[in-house]
C-alpha cells in the first residue's frame, strides 16, 4: 500500500477530502460488532498509536476491519507546539501506518504534550502569541512536508489560558490553518467547554473558523462540575453540544463527523443511534442552509 492515496496537498482546489458521512471512533469494545457484521457507521477513527507497531493482533483485527471501512488516522502523540524538536522516529512510524492503512487523513492536536523528553500525556494549549503562532505553522510545514499529505489539526479544550496570549483562541486557529495551508478538525464540544471554561461565545469561535478547511467534526460528552466543564468523553453528547453542532452544520454544509467516547464505553448501538440524532440535525441544517449543500470556501 502507499501514502499515496491521501490528499494530494498540492490540489488547492480541492482543499477538503470528500463527506465521508457519519463515523465513530474504532474502539476494542466493538471489534466483534465490526469483524461479524455491518453496523451503520459509515467510516471509522483510529488512534494512530495503537496500531504504530510492527505486528500483533490489535493491527491484525484493524487490517481486517479497514478492508470494509473507510479509516482515518488520529495521533495524540504528535505535539506539534512543544519546543522539542519533531520526533522523527515516530513520524517514520505515522508514516508507515498510513502506507499500510491508506487513511483518508492524518490528523492530530493543536498543542503540547511534552517538553526536554517529558511526555506529559496530556493535551496543553499553546499561548496565543505570533512567537507560538510561527513556531507551530513552522513545524506544522515541516510534518506535511515528510508525510506528503495536509495535516488535520485539532483545537483542544482547555482549563487555563495565558498573561501571554496575543490574540484570541479562533484568531489563533485560523491563522494557524491559513498560514500553514492545513487542514481543520473542528472538535465541537471542545469548542464548547473551552467557551464555557472561559467566558467566550462558541458560536463566535464556529463563525470564525475558515470554512473550506473544515475537514472533519468531532463530538463527545463532558462532565460539568458546576464551575467548570471537563472533556471526559465517557458520556452522551450534551444538549447544548447538539445545538452548536446544528450552527456548525449550517456554517459549514457537509462535514465528516464522527463521535469520540474513551471511557464507561456503552454498547455499539447507543453510539449508532446517537450518530443517528446527528445525521438528522445535519440533514435538516444542510437543507436550511442551501438548497443544494456544497462545502462552503473560506
Ligand atoms: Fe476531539
Amino acid at each position: 500500500m502507499s501514502a499515496d492515496a491521501l490528499p494530494d496537498r498540492r490540489n488547492g482546489d480541492a482543499l477538503r477530502a470528500p463527506f465521508a458521512g457519519f463515523g465513530l471512533g474504532l474502539r476494542p469494545a466493538h471489534y466483534p460488532d465490526f469483524l461479524s457484521g455491518h453496523p451503520p457507521v459509515d467510516w471509522l477513527e483510529i488512534l494512530s498509536e495503537n496500531y504504530m507497531v510492527q505486528g500483533g493482533k490489535p493491527l491484525a483485527v484493524l487490517e481486517r476491519i479497514r478492508a470494509d471501512h473507510p479509516v482515518a488516522m488520529h495521533g495524540v502523540s504528535l505535539s506539534i507546539g512543544s519546543v522539542t524538536p519533531l520526533d522523527h522516529e515516530y513520524l517514520n512510524q505515522l508514516k508507515a501506518l498510513a502506507r499500510r492503512i491508506e487513511p483518508m487523513w492524518i490528523s492530530d492536536h493543536l498543542c503540547w504534550t511534552g517538553v526536554h523528553g517529558v511526555n506529559l500525556h496530556d493535551l496543553y494549549p499553546l499561548p496565543y502569541t505570533e512567537e507560538a503562532l510561527r513556531h507551530v505553522v513552522a513545524r506544522i510545514r515541516d510534518v506535511q512536508d515528510f508525510l506528503d499529505t495536509r495535516l488535520v489539526i485539532e483545537n483542544v479544550s482547555s482549563y487555563l489560558t495565558y498573561a501571554a496570549s496575543e490574540m484570541s483562541e479562533e484568531a489563533f486557529v485560523r491563522a494557524v490553518a491559513e498560514e500553514a495551508d492545513c487542514l481543520l478538525l473542528l472538535d465541537v464540544n471542545n469548542v464548547y467547554v473551552s467557551a464555557v471554561n472561559h467566558g467566550y461565545s462558541p458560536t463566535q469561535f464556529i463563525d470564525a473558523m475558515p470554512a473550506g478547511r473544515i475537514q472533519q467534526i468531532h463530538l463527545a460528552g463532558h462532565s460539568d462540575h458546576g464551575g467548570h466543564l471537563i472533556d471526559t468523553h465517557d458520556a452522551p453528547i450534551a444538549e447544548a453540544v447538539f445545538d452548536l453542532y446544528r450552527h456548525a452544520c449550517r456554517r459549514f454544509g457537509p462535514a465528516s463527523t464522527m463521535i469520540e467516547r474513551d471511557d464507561a464505553i456503552p454498547p455499539l448501538a447507543e453510539l449508532t443511534d446517537e450518530l443517528d440524532r446527528l445525521r438528522r440535525i445535519a440533514a435538516e441544517a444542510y437543507v436550511r442552509s442551501s438548497p443544494e449543500p456544497q462545502p462552503c470556501t473560506t
